[in-house]
């Protein structure tokens, strides 16, 4: 029986579903290290209570209470973005296999990230550190309006900018206040359609990946809060998609990758080239698993589960359907008040939804991109996938008060 410490600061829906995959691997024993209560937990998994899961020092403490229990550990795994860092240094201490320090913080630090694919000859923004003001001014001069600033290690466009101004580049310097201390990271603006790239690597070769299409980007959908956020994966992923494949693959080689799900974003330039904008070595999060999961109808999260406990996959992974999601809100602030039209949706796209969660009436609005709610659709022609997004998002109406 192997033990494998899963840690998960609280118990989300997806969080869950990653649990329940590593459960199911046979001759697995999963401990669950968490912050959360044991209610959340699913069957088959034993709860570990941590007092805090995002602290080296607290992972290490309780891995070893486990590890003294059951005679060693397997593996220690998380896929939440901010722990992977903990998780490697933890790993280096409790002895186990995985992703080093090193490697972890090539993946975490996007300004590390950047520096580390520019000298593998990778397309990526030029970018800076900024620790003060006087270093983002110099960076305009170099570079010019507009650029992105945003902190180094962020996630889910947590204060992220777009400065098209100087009085733009006032503003996200009073919020951001760069110091030695508090470095901010610099960006050139990237003109593209941004993408997925997602791929399941095992010891450094990749044995399944995925390109997903956003509309729009992130920090479009951020600064636009009426925009209801879709993304898919269209069906075919041929030869117009060989310059990321090639630049995706060497950039996971350069930053040292050995066995994660990888997430990458990167824009399409209108030239069709690629840009790499960040990569995590962790699963995806806004559904995406589920999303390649529709699309190959295999479990993704079981595939992850088998790579990072076993090292190898089973079976292959066949692109049956083009799959996508659309994010369920609206315009306005309060609480989610009346959900108007879904009816009408289900009447024109119903038969083609596999998988919704739909908004609830009376829940606080958002403050993410994920919005109220999502509506998962399949169907083997791509067309057929993203004329149904069109409709489902010029139809459903969410309104708050
Ligand atoms: N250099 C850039 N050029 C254009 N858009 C950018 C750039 N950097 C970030 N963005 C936009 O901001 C979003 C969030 O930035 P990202 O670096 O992906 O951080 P996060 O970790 O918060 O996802 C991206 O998805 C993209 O829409
Ligand atoms: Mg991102």
């Amino acid at each position: 029986m192997r033990t494998v410490l899963f840690v998960a600061p609280f118990l989300l829906e997806a969080t869950v579903k990653f649990i329940q995959a590593a459960v199911a691997v046979p001759g697995t024993r999963v401990v669950v290290l968490t912050q959360d209560e044991p209610g959340r937990m699913p069957p088959g998994a034993w709860h570990w209570k941590v007092s805090d899961a995002t602290r080296t020092d607290a992972i290490v403490d309780a891995a070893r209470q486990v590890m003294a229990r059951t005679g060693g550990a397997h593996c220690i795994l998380g896929i939440l973005e901010n722990i992977q860092d903990q998780l490697a240094e933890a790993r280096v201490v409790l002895g186990l296999p995985g992703i080093t320090p090193d490697v972890a913080r090539r993946f975490r630090d996007k300004g590390v990230m950047k520096s580390a694919l520019r000298a593998a000859g990778l397309p990526t923004a030029r970018h800076a550190r900024i620790r003060s003001t006087h270093d983002a001014w110099r960076f305009i001069e170099d570079v010019g309006y507009p650029v992105v600033i945003k902190p180094p290690d962020g996630a889910g466009c947590r204060a992220t900018y777009q400065v098209n101004t100087a009085d733009d580049m006032k503003a996200a310097l009073a919020d951001l206040r760069p110091s030695p201390e508090r470095e901010a990271l610099a960006e050139e603006f990237i003109t593209g359609d941004e993408h997925s790239f997602d791929t399941l690597t095992i010891d450094g070769q990749p044995v399944f990946h995925n390109v997903g299409r956003y509309l729009p980007g992130p920090l479009d959908v951020m600064r636009n809060e009426w925009i209801q956020w879709c993304v898919y994966l269209p069906r075919e992923i041929g030869a117009e998609f060989d310059p990321i494949r090639k630049a995706g693959f060497a950039a996971n080689r350069a930053l040292g990758l050995g066995t994660a799900f990888t997430h990458m974003e990167w824009f399409r330039r209108p030239d069709g080239s690629p840009v790499i904008s960040e990569v995590g070595a962790r699963p995806p999060g806004a559904q995406f698993t589920s999303l390649m999961s529709w699309a190959h109808d295999r479990s993704m999260y079981s595939a992850w589960a088998y790579a990072m406990i076993d090292g190898k996959v089973h079976g292959t992974f066949d692109r049956k359907y083009s799959a996508g999601i659309a994010f369920l809100r609206g315009a306005g602030q309060g609480t989610v008040s009346r959900i108007d039209n879904l009816e009408e949706a289900h009447r024109k796209i119903g038969h083609l939804v596999v998988e919704a969660k739909l908004p609830v009436v009376g829940r606080p609005r958002a403050s993410g991109y994920e919005g109220e709610g999502y509506v998962i659709v399949r169907h083997p022609d791509t067309r057929v996938v993203t004329d149904a997004l069109s409709t489902l998002i010029a139809t459903v109406r969410v309104h708050y008060a």
